[in-house]
């Protein structure tokens, strides 16, 4: 992502603040086990603004600011640790290289922010997330209640920065499109390799394995969230995570894995046969969940309202179940129930971004809000049904199957960035036999 990226994002917020000013930390470094840390991902918010991913840094913008509205807070310069522990910008670096107007040590931050704070009426900043930086932000403004006598105006109003960044978070630029198609194009490789390797008596973290490998050598070095890998009676649970078990002949196998790339993440989901060809039984519940998704597909688009696509998966589900006699009633009794979810227990979608299950508002006014060009949602119906399903003939157990894209709200319909691993039985079983 180029510099001015970032500094448009940093206008945009500037300009919303006002009178406020806001206060942005970064992830914590969070440890493993002894001498040993998991590897440190910066907070999104803190990202989105900065580009700066060294942990132990907070940024401030403050509008209006002579010096400049962008105060970073980072590491200093320390030949000793950069020796242990690698490089850090420091405060030169900070500004140099990440457009900071100034940078300070972090071990200054309880000396310079009261300062910082003075004068503005607002604080925004994510209260909550990290009860000891709560603490460090009220003991600023104590510092500057006390000095009220004095003159001194210290913040009167707490807000959450989310409201304003998030929104901005929401809508995707060129340059964020950009890193998601990479992402999708490396996501769906990897989808590809799995499905051409998968043979009976493998494991299923020998997939993660052959996965991971496609997402690293093209720059993915971690992926979007933890890998789901299922065979047979796992498919049936939705986060699955344990992935050590031998893939069966006979059953299916599902796959919920996505490459983080530079930071935007990538989420697809594909089921198939472990063997390569679909039973009767995995062919129509297949067919059933693929139709859902073109129903969903075709109703992202801008002027439907968030919930449309899952409404329109629901739909097709729910009449599919009924003809099979899996579910009982009408359309309307389902939906009035909520019986069929038990085979269908979450939603169509989410928000994807920085994060997978991205920031931005579903409702606005306790109504579901308008899909609007730039925003980017997964697309994910499933069904699942699990050993002992009441009431169900014992030929459709242990079969579990999603089937998720990632879209891109376009001026008249969507862009499926996934597009490139297949989905039709016909494709997914000339692929697997090639
Ligand atoms: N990978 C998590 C999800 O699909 O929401
Ligand atoms: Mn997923
Ligand atoms: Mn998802």
């Amino acid at each position: 992502m180029k510099k001015t990226e970032f500094k448009r994002r940093r206008r945009n917020l500037l300009s919303e603040l006002g009178d406020g000013i806001a206060i942005v930390t970064t992830n914590p470094h969070h440890h493993r086990n002894r001498d040993t840390q998991f590897p440190f991902r910066p907070d999104s918010d803190f990202y989105y603004l900065t580009g700066f991913a060294e942990p132990e840094a907070v940024a401030v913008l403050i509008p209006g600011r002579e010096e400049g509205g962008f105060v970073l807070f980072c590491r200093p310069k320390d030949p000793l640790r950069e020796t242990w522990d690698g490089r850090r910008a420091g405060v030169t670096g900070a500004c140099e290289n990440y457009g900071a107007d100034q940078a300070f040590d972090i071990a200054d931050l309880d000396i310079r922010m009261p300062e910082l704070l003075k004068g503005s009426q607002r604080i925004h900043y994510s209260i909550g997330k990290q009860p000891e930086f709560d603490t460090r932000v009220m003991s600023w403004v104590n510092e500057l209640r006390a000095q009220s006598r004095a003159g001194v105006q210290s913040p009167s109003e707490f807000i959450t920065l989310d409201h304003l960044l998030h929104e901005h978070r929401l809508f995707k630029s060129a340059a964020e499109l950009d890193a998601m198609r990479t992402g999708g194009k490396i996501t769906a490789a990897a989808h590809v390799r799995a499905m051409q390797t998968c043979q009976p008596g493998m494991m299923e973290y020998q997939l993660e394995a052959e996965m991971q490998h496609e997402f690293i050598r093209n720059g993915g070095r971690w992926p979007a969230y933890n890998f789901i890998i299922g065979g047979g009676a796992n498919s049936c649970i939705l986060h699955y995570g344990e992935n050590d078990q031998k893939l069966r002949s006979g059953d299916m196998v599902l796959i919920d894995a996505g490459v983080e790339y530079d930071y935007y993440a990538s989420d697809i989901t594909r089921t198939f046969p472990v063997n390569g060809r679909f039973t009767e039984q995995q062919r129509i519940l297949y067919n059933l969940v693929l139709d859902s998704q073109y129903a969903a597909i075709a109703a992202v688009k801008p002027g439907n309202h968030w919930d449309q696509p899952h409404e329109a998966a629901q739909k097709v589900i729910i009449e599919g179940l009924l003809e099979l006699g899996i579910i009982e009633g009408t359309l309307e009794q389902q939906l009035e129930s909520g019986d069929f979810k038990r085979f269908f227990m979450h939603r169509t979608g989410h928000w994807l971004g920085m994060d997978v299950h991205d920031v931005g508002d579903y409702k606005i006014d306790d109504q579901w809000r308008q899909l609007e060009v730039g925003m980017v949602t997964t697309v994910e119906p499933g069904i699942y049904i699990a050993a002992g399903a009441d009431g169900v003939d014992k030929k459709w157990w242990d079969i579990g199957i999603r089937i998720e894209d990632d879209a891109v709200v376009t001026h008249d319909g969507c862009e499926i960035i996934t597009a490139d691993v297949p989905k039709t039985i016909e494709e997914i079983e000339a692929l697997m036999s090639s």
